[in-house]
């Protein structure tokens, strides 16, 4: 173990607040659920490197499990925490690594562990601590959620990254920051591939990402190309990696990938089917689908339900629309770009919009459209909460005690909306998930909650909160200079949210 607490990692810029559904115990379950797993009830949840803690913050407002969780960056955990106790949450975090949490004697066993951006980016010994935790703390029935980055869809560009890494270590000053380093390196390596670098020749795919990088979150990039360990991974190494904790796969967390006609061509379907072992075959399918992320969910113990069963779970389930139909696209992206059925959707989505969005169970849809076929309306909902548009929901006891503390939570966002634009979900006490807000939305909602339910006074309140900081409102990547363009901007947001309002309402954000 090297002495620095932070093992090579990237530490000079804070991490985003990001939020990711994946690892939502509401929609692992759903994942679990249809491919005939019989999946954790209930119980505590842990994530391991919780970055700023917003997903273990929502997780523990919005869900009945309680959250523990680890990230060694102090500052990290403290802005965690912080968000937490200003919300009033129980939560159990920590700056310890992995090794050091799994010394803590109060340490529970899981239901949940996840880690979502780990795996790829720290050092073999600290993959090795967490298969020991998931050895000896995650239940016999419970779910291991990681996402990580693969081959055969990183082969190309791997080299770029070794060449970004290569170029900042050797080239890069320690008085220069991250961002400078990082932008010096990306300059560099466009001047290698326009002086004809054969390597850029033969992969075009990977100069075309080398250009698209100047457009990211330079702080996002900094932790994806410059940490000291990063090593993407075939899935059955990883799958290997796990083995000592007696863990299996199970699912992928990314829905559309359940959806064969998404990403796959006849042809490739039926060779899969030829191939009995599930490591090989998940292998091979990353060939077919070129994988470059995963994100798996392992079980220990491979507790498969009948067809019968599963069936009767899955009907006993609820969903919730996110979107207004409207702004629904049938245009679906997985490997293949293919049109979703409108004859199949629209009627469904409709009957959301026309319950004032209130969430059906899967039994209700199957009696509301008697000519669907099972297969049909399980694929349609499996799409459309893979795409986004939906969400499974948490049983009605769950979401009542979830309620007042999501609100706590959602209070504590919105009042923080006022300074900045930092964090942009709020948790749903409905689908135990995150929901995406803008800023704007979020501040129209401190208003709210403050009883103030007039959109004129939202805006006006919204541009005072703005006017004072100095801020401005930015449309087509131009800051508005007048008071009268601003505030006919946040009217124009204001519109949108009151469109948005019934679907917020009907899960329990708004
Ligand atoms: C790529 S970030 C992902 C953060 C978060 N899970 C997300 O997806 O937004 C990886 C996180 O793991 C933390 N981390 C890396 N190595 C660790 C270790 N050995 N022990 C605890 N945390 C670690 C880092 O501080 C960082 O916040």
């Amino acid at each position: 173990m090297s002495n620095n607490w932070n093992d090579g990692y990237v530490t000079e810029v804070p991490y985003t607040y990001g939020y990711y559904r994946e690892l939502s115990p509401s929609l692992q379950r759903f994942a679990l659920l249809i491919q005939g797993y019989a999946p954790p009830t209930e119980g505590p949840y842990l994530e391991l490197g919780f970055g700023q803690g917003l997903s273990a913050c929502i997780h523990a407002a919005a869900t009945d499990c309680t959250v523990w969780g680890t990230d060694f960056n102090p500052t990290q955990a403290a802005n965690a925490l912080s968000l937490a106790s200003a919300s009033g949450l129980d939560v159990q975090l920590f700056d310890d690594n992995f090794e050091q949490l799994l010394a803590h004697r109060s340490l529970p066993e899981f239901a949940f562990i996840a880690a979502h951006g780990i795996w790829s980016w720290v050092s073999n010994e600290a993959r090795q601590q967490i298969v020991e935790i998931l050895r000896c703390k995650l239940r016999v029935g419970g779910a291991a959620y990681f996402s990580y980055n693969t081959f055969p869809g990183w082969s190309a560009a791997y080299s770029l990254r070794h060449l970004l890494a290569l170029q900042s270590d050797v080239m890069g000053n320690t008085g220069q920051g991250v961002v400078e380093r990082l932008t010096n390196s990306v300059a560099f390596a466009q001047e290698i591939a326009t002086k004809g670098a054969a390597y850029f020749k033969s992969n075009p795919l990977v100069t075309d990402r080398l250009n698209k990088l100047t457009a990211y979150d330079k702080h996002y990039l900094a932790h994806e190309y410059f940490n000291k360990n990063w090593q993407p991974m075939h899935f059955s190494e990883f799958a290997n990696w796990l083995e000592p904790a007696k863990l299996e796969f199970a699912a992928s967390a990314h829905l559309l990938e359940h959806v064969d006609t998404l990403n796959l061509l006849p042809e490739a379907q039926a060779k899969l089917k030829e191939i009995g072992n599930p490591v090989f075959r998940e292998s091979v399918r990353d060939y077919f689908v070129n994988q470059q992320f995963r994100r798996d969910i392992f079980v220990r113990g491979n507790a498969k339900l009948s067809l019968l069963e599963q069936r009767e779970a899955l009907l006993e389930i609820s969903v919730a629309l996110l979107v207004h139909p409207d702004e629904i696209s049938y245009t679906i992206s997985g490997v293949l770009e293919v049109t979703i059925q409108e004859a199949i959707y629209r009627p469904l989505l409709e009957l959301f919009a026309t319950h004032k969005f209130r969430p059906h169970t899967l039994k209700e849809l199957a009696r509301h459209f008697p000519t669907l076929l099972w297969d049909q309306l399980m694929q349609a909902i499996t799409i459309l909460i893979g795409a986004g548009h939906m969400h499974p929901v948490q049983r009605e006891d769950v979401i009542k005690r979830a309620k007042s503390k999501s609100q706590s939570l959602n209070k504590e966002i919105c009042r923080r909306a006022r300074s900045n634009a930092e964090i942009g979900f709020l948790a749903s006490p409905v689908i135990g998930a995150g929901v995406k807000m803008s800023r704007f939305e979020l501040m129209f909602m401190a208003s709210r909650y403050a009883g103030n339910h007039k959109p004129q006074s939202w805006v006006e309140e919204a541009w005072a909160t703005l006017q004072s900081q100095g801020q401005k409102l930015l449309k087509e990547g131009k800051a508005l200079e007048t008071p009268e363009e601003n505030t006919a901007e946040l009217q124009a947001h204001a519109q949108k949210f009151m469109a948005r309002l019934p679907i917020l309402m009907a899960l329990h954000v708004a």
